[in-house]
């Protein structure tokens, strides 16, 4: 779980930003089943409150939620300050929080908000919490996973905030593997497209996908929040010890397919 695995006796405390919901909130339930204490971060309160009470009793014990805005700096230092006060140390940082549509609109009329807003929670958001987060974890000798995207190496059209958002994500994850190695290991992960609606408040039983959203992956299926769960266990997890500054693609295989038309 940490880089040093003697040094710790207690259990591993964990930050997810972006908890309440999708990927972060199948991470959140990954990283509790593992041992950890997780600090479960999310701006929607009510959707927080649904996590805590969907988790098994003996769980919920071990996850605190902690409102606050990712792109507010005091938001995040005091969300981190609520966490170590009760834990004394964090040792995994995941920077999950995004706004997830990806689509913004022609480039010619997007508004300057727009772009601030989509770069300020997905980029400037992970800044802030690896910036109160890291002496925390190089302390602890701890790792950080950073959720970037497919989409930060292939596009479609009218997503260049969210595309450049992921792209600064692969690109902040390596150069802080430099400057925080070798004391914290930095990765991040780029998923394709993950199916989250059955990672969402409420008891909706999501409609079935399409075969063809199936087919077209190499893989043969759309991925699920427990692919993206299990790799990011991984990267925080002894057997990563050796991986830092890399980004991992889990996407079915997508972005290794050829899509000319013939
Ligand atoms: P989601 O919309 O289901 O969940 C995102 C969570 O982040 C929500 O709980 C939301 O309240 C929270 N959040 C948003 N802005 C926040 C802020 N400013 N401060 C605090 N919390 C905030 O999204 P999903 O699909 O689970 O995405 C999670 C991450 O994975 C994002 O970074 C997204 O870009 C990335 N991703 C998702 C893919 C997918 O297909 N679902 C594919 C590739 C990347």
């Amino acid at each position: 779980m940490t880089n040093d695995q003697n040094a710790s006796v207690t259990p591993p405390v964990a930050l997810v930003t972006g908890a309440a919901r999708g990927i972060g909130r199948a991470v959140t339930r990954r990283l509790l089943g593992d041992g950890y204490h997780v600090g479960a971060l999310d701006h929607d309160a009510s959707a927080l409150a649904d996590l805590q009470t969907g988790l098994a009793a003996g769980l919920r014990a071990h996850c605190q939620t902690l409102v606050a805005d990712v792109a507010d700096e005091s938001a995040v230092q005091s969300a981190i300050e609520q966490l170590v006060s009760t834990h004394g140390q964090l040792d995994v940082l995941v920077n999950n929080a995004g706004i997830a549509d990806p689509f913004n609109g022609p480039i010619e009329s997007l508004s300057l908000a727009d772009w601030n807003r989509v770069i300020g929670t997905n980029l400037t958001g992970y800044f802030l919490c690896t910036k109160h987060a890291a002496p925390l974890l190089r302390q602890r000798r701890g790792c950080i996973v950073n959720m970037a995207s497919s989409r930060a190496y292939q596009s479609e059209a009218e997503t260049e905030a969210y595309a450049a958002s992921k792209g600064g994500i692969v690109a902040l994850t390596h150069a802080l593997s430099i400057s925080l190695g070798p004391d914290v290991r930095v990765n991040a992960v780029a998923p394709g497209w993950i199916d989250v609606r059955d990672q969402q408040p409420g008891d909706d039983t999501p409609a079935p996908l399409r075969a063809v959203d199936h087919a077209q992956h190499p893989g043969g299926r759309v991925g699920r929040g427990d692919d993206i769960a299990g790799l990011v266990a991984f990267l925080c997890g002894p057997d990563a010890g050796f991986i830092t500054g890399q980004t991992l693609v889990a996407d079915g295989g997508m972005t290794r397919k050829m899509i000319y038309q013939h």
